[in-house]
């Protein structure tokens, strides 16, 4: 299959919308990561994302609509007082929110729950395409599955060239991790991956937030998941990646003396302000703070492989914020290998 990349303009959403609507795969911005996008309510079109991404069967995707109107053809009943709240606050924006299932929406595509992830995405292109569709489209990030989500068209085009009809090319994602998965259904809420909608935004329109335990950690043998996805290796590079945490000087002395006892190609991931301690050795910027670290990391992942290199060290972020899902993202990366160098 031929890969189209193309602008965004009035033919290719025509193009796009058709494509959907016959049931193929479209990938799109969000203002999160790229998209692998399908009609939702088409059972063999949703198949083709899972074929596209190599993705476990068992794990489910996103469905996108483009206004609160939308969700009576997706979850099933009234959405509860406290959703309809944070709706108004933050959709469309990077929260994603469980509901019940509704019937028009196909097991493949919550992977047999009986719940089903909804998101308004905020950005133009997005909202356009599932627009001129006039369907939910149930997207998941739209890298192969295991690599680091996309943030520009090319990431797309790097893992999905020749088996997906077209990609739109919206330039880069503003946030640059996924959105915040939080099931809604009852109370206290819970946030099952943590992305741009921080906890502390959520406390403030609810009162009462829960962080799922195995945000932070990997998961124990026999342990329950809430949210599929969160079981499965995610973002690696190829290299080895250990993360650092702990007083800036103290973290820069232990990566230094890391750096010189590995063998190989190696790189450093270090905040903007804190490149000095690493002069002389082969070093990256993260950005100068957590917001523009994640808006940075999946292309810096990337490029770590483009480069070949089989060691990364990066410095940690404090868990805060967005700061939580930069850490919850590197961490998994790094299979939570996180050495502390102390305070
Ligand atoms: O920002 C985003 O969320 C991007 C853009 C494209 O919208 N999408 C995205 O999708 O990151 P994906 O498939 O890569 O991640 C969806 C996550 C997975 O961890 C999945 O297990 C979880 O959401 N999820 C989806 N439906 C669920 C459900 N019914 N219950 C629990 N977790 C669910
Ligand atoms: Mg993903």
């Amino acid at each position: 299959m031929n890969t189209k990349l193309v602008k965004p303009c009035a033919a290719s959403f025509e193009e796009a919308a058709q494509l959907i609507n016959k049931g193929e795969v479209v990938a799109f911005p969000t203002e999160t990561v790229y998209g692998l996008g399908a009609d939702a309510t088409n059972g063999e079109a949703v198949k083709k994302i899972f074929l596209a991404k190599g993705r476990p069967g068992d794990n489910p995707l996103i469905v996108h609509i483009a206004s609160v109107d939308d969700i009576k053809n997706v979850i099933s009943g009234e959405m509860p007082e406290w959703a309809k709240k944070l709706a108004e606050a933050y959709w469309p924006g990077p929260l994603t929110m469980i509901f019940e299932k509704g019937e028009n929406i196909p097991s493949c595509v919550t992977a047999g729950l009986d719940s089903v992830a909804v998101r308004i995405p905020n950005h133009e292109d997005a909202k356009r395409l599932i627009e001129e569709a006039k369907k939910p489209i149930a997207a998941p990030s739209a890298n192969l599955s295991g690599r680091p989500s996309p943030t520009t068209a090319k990431h797309v085009f790097d893992d999905m060239n020749g088996s997906i009809p077209m990609i739109i090319d919206g330039g880069e994602s503003d946030v640059g991790v996924e959105s915040t998965v939080l099931d809604v259904r009852s109370l206290p809420v819970k946030v099952l991956r943590p992305g741009g909608v921080t906890p502390k935004m959520i406390a403030d329109v609810v009162g009462e937030v829960e962080v799922a335990g195995s945000v932070m950690r990997p998961l124990k043998e026999g342990e329950t998941v809430l949210s599929p996805g969160m079981k499965y290796k995610h973002y690696a590079p190829e290299g080895a990646l250990v993360i650092v945490k702990g007083a800036p000087r103290r973290v820069a002395d232990a990566i230094c003396s890391l750096y010189d006892s590995t063998e190989g190609k190696k790189c450093i991931l270090a905040l903007e302000g804190n490149l000095a301690l690493y002069r002389g050795k082969n070093v990256f910027s993260l950005g100068k703070d957590s917001s523009e670290m994640a808006h940075r990391l999946f292309d810096a992942l990337r490029r770590m492989d483009e480069l070949g290199v089989n060691a990364i060290f990066s410095e940690a972020v404090d868990a805060e914020g967005i700061g939580l899902a930069v850490m919850n993202r590197l961490g998994r990366a790094a299979a939570f290998h996180i050495v502390d160098a102390g305070e």
